[in-house]
């Protein structure tokens, strides 16, 4: 069992092939976090835990009325805690605060625990699955010191992983109502300062930027407050050594299986020590426990790599792809998409839509999917969202999809569930279904707002709008878009519980989410949000991939997807050739085929060298793409965040071939280079189609490929590597 407790030292150990997690129950039963890092057999807890601060070990005994001192290691305002106090000794930031009429404290104290093959699953939310019985998870039960509210602290992992998954439970057991207002799915305390944060901060059209910042003395607190994950922040982050780079070094990575607001604290003390948390944000967020309400906190992720932000990103990419997404089958995941968006957004009818999917068909298309604009009142966008009603008078969804069919062609279509414009019926029957106070002027985006998803007649209302289509239409595809952001939030709904409403916003969202998914296991759902204003865990739970971003220029996306890729496995990063652009359609498709590659313009426009360049990126993309680029391990050979350059390869597991893409970025004048390539196996000898020779893995990895040539702006080049026996 990789789980163990040694009750004299009342020691945990978590271990996987990758790290070792210590924390013990100190002589007062907090959690006292020992060690995260490198697999370790041998703890001495005297040394280890000694910060030699007497000063901090004394208190007052209330039953015995004197000075006493901690016997063990226990420095109440300095020791590392698994489960920090709020409202006691320990002044540092609070991953749990919640307000009641005993008093403002949080001061969780062991009660029991087990160790158990599995790990637990969150109703209603999204989270990692264990369906082959493969974690191992250690509950914790503890009790608030003061009050009878429970706390379950439940960690798992899985044995080849270096991911730690972390669900919380908190229960009222007092007889009155208690209010949450912070709630952190991840804290760690870390015994080391001078760690460098990477971040990926953006915008709509540049979601994902890599940004690193030195932590220093102080707070540093990374909010998203849109009601969702946002494309101004992602709600994940690693915290590394200076020296630590793509192949070495400790890195340690945080997330949280979410979509809504979050917030990211990071505090360094004047001891060296950093403290993590990461949650639900706090602002505009009270949830109240009557007696007996159990809460769910969104669960968690901490992982640890000891060879860099490569090894890590493939960890996480590993467990993404095998424990959190749902592909209804590899055949129609791994089918070529053409988007109707960029191509005419709401312009068309029905001979312009056929005359599409005849031209899409000289492209290889396989799936087509008609993006916004078929449903009633829909020619711009200020109307028409909420009524999910087809327009008979502009399309004839029949011959569209049947058309479709003929010429062997799956179909998808595009809703917008969330979200109602103020000129539809649906307002017009029930405006209380829209966020905010109606009594005062709210704002606009997009001519819309939110739909109250905290109401669960709204949300049924919706899911019998959208069945009343897709129960109807040969659909095998849909995609699921949130276009603006949430503010003026308030919900007639919830009343006096509008402290509720964010986060009850993305309950809402997961139910209706989860009740189409689960209807239609067959249909694959993409989702997006203007672009990647939704990324996160929490989507992924039920999309298996999201459009990255609005922005399909190629060069900007390499930015995009390479910030994306720190996290997020290629198999979910939405990618299509649009007609954004001076690059050729052959470096577009490169660069769309390291996510889900498809098409996103008007296919009446492209030229036959347009249409043969995509068709041998076609080629490639079904010879390689699902073993090397969906299902291998990908790495990163050089960033354009701090070169000229970007480089990047995928690997099959079997460690057979290989997808190398390299694109320069400012013309360059010949310069004795070389590209070292990452991942290959050593002994193996490869065949290259860049110079056409064969070399050994280790070759590649020591010397590499001889780019020794003028590069001009934006030149692309992709390798192929297939193993020689
Ligand atoms: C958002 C999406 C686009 C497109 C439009 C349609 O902006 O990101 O891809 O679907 O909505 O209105």
């Amino acid at each position: 069992m990789p789980i163990t407790f040694d009750q004299e030292q009342k020691l945990f150990h978590l271990q996987t092939n990758n790290f070792s997690y210590y924390f013990i129950i100190n002589e007062i039963g907090m959690l006292q976090h020992v060690y995260f890092g490198s697999p370790l057999e041998e703890i001495h807890l005297e040394t280890l835990l000694n910060l030699g601060m007497d000063w901090s070990k004394t208190y007052f005994s209330s039953t015995e009325q004197k000075e006493k001192i901690y016997e063990g290691n226990l420095y109440t305002t300095h020791s590392l805690f698994e489960v920090p106090t709020f409202g006691y000794a320990d002044k540092r930031i609070s991953p749990i605060i919640m307000e009641t009429s005993i008093d403002h404290k949080c001061d969780f104290r062991y009660v029991s625990h087990r160790i158990y093959q599995g790990k637990p699953s969150l109703k209603g939310q999204p989270h990692f699955k264990d369906s082959k019985n493969e974690a191992s998870s250690l509950e914790v039960t503890l009790r608030d010191l003061t009050k009878n509210v429970t706390l379950i602290l439940t960690y798992s992992i899985f044995e080849n992983s270096g991911v730690l998954l972390r669900n919380t439970t908190l229960i009222n057991n007092t007889n009155q109502s208690i209010f949450l207002k912070k709630v952190s799915s991840v804290t760690l305390d870390l015994p080391k300062k001078e760690l460098i944060l990477t971040h990926f901060p953006g915008g709509w059209s540049f979601e994902r930027m890599v940004r690193q910042d030195e932590l220093s003395e102080g707070i540093k607190r990374i909010v998203s407050n849109s009601g969702r994950s946002s494309h101004e922040h992602n709600p994940f982050f690693f915290l590394s050594e200076k020296t630590s780079d793509e192949n070495q070094g400790d890195v340690y990575a945080f997330s949280h299986v979410y979509s809504g607001s979050f917030e990211a604290e990071f505090e360094v003390n004047q001891w060296g020590q950093t403290r993590v948390n990461l949650g639900i944000n706090e602002e505009e967020f009270s949830f109240e426990l009557k007696p007996n309400d159990i809460f769910d906190f969104p669960e968690g992720l901490l992982a640890y790599s000891s060879r860099g932000f490569g090894h890590l990103s493939r960890q996480l990419h590993d467990i993404i792809r095998d424990h959190l997404i749902k592909i209804p089958s590899m055949e129609l995941k791994e089918k070529i998409i053409l988007n109707s968006w960029e191509g005419c957004y709401l312009d068309f009818n029905t001979e312009k839509i056929l005359s599409y999917i005849d031209q899409a068909k000289l492209i290889g298309t396989e799936l087509f999917v008609l993006d916004d604009g078929w449903f009633i009142n829909r020619n711009d966008d200020s109307n028409g969202l909420g009524d999910w009603i087809i327009d008979e008078a502009k399309i004839d969804l029949k011959k569209i999809i049947n058309h479709c069919h003929d010429l062997n062609m799956k179909f998808g279509i595009w809703f917008e569930p969330e979200m109602i414009n103020p000129r539809s019926n649906l307002y017009g029957e029930h405006p209380e279904y829209s966020v905010g106070n109606l009594n005062i002027d709210r704002a606009l985006s997009r001519h819309q707002f939110p739909l109250d998803m905290t109401n669960p007649q709204v949300v049924d209302t919706i899911f019998a709008k959208m069945t009343a289509i897709l129960d109807h239409y040969d659909i095998d595809y849909v995609k699921w878009d949130h276009n603006r952001s949430i503010d003026c939030a308030y919900s007639s709904y919830l009343k006096e519980r509008n402290g509720e409403f964010y986060h009850r916003m993305v309950l809402g969202y997961y139910r209706l989410a989860e009740l189409l998914t689960k209807r239609y296991p067959h249909i694959l759902f993409q989702g997006c949000a203007s672009g990647g204003g939704r990324f996160d865990l929490g989507s992924l739970f039920y999309f298996p991939e999201i459009w990255t971003s609005d922005e399909t220029d190629p060069i900007q996306r390499l930015f995009i997807q390479y910030g994306t890729s720190y996290m997020y496995p290629l198999i979910s990063v939405g990618a299509h050739v649009s007609k954004n652009a001076i690059t050729s359609y052959a470096t577009k498709g490169m660069i769309a085929l390291f996510g889900t590659y498809g098409f996103e313009f008007d296919p009446n426009t492209l030229n036959e060298k347009d249409r043969s360049e995509l068709n041998e990126i076609n080629e490639i993309f079904h010879n390689y793409h699902q073993k090397v680029i969906a299902e291998g391990d990908f790495y990163r050979l050089s960033s354009p965040f701090t070169s000229n350059h970007f480089a990047i390869a995928s690997i099959s597991k079997d460690k057979s071939l290989g997808l190398v893409l390299f694109v320069n970025l400012l013309k360059e004048p010949r310069e004795y280079r070389f590209l070292k390539i990452e991942g290959l196996d050593q002994n193996k000898r490869y065949y290259n189609s860049f110079d056409k020779q064969i070399y050994s893995g280790d070759y590649y990895h020591k010397i590499g490929l001889n780019f020794t040539r003028w590069f001009n702006e934006f030149e692309a080049i992709l390798v192929i590597l297939k193993e020689v026996k």
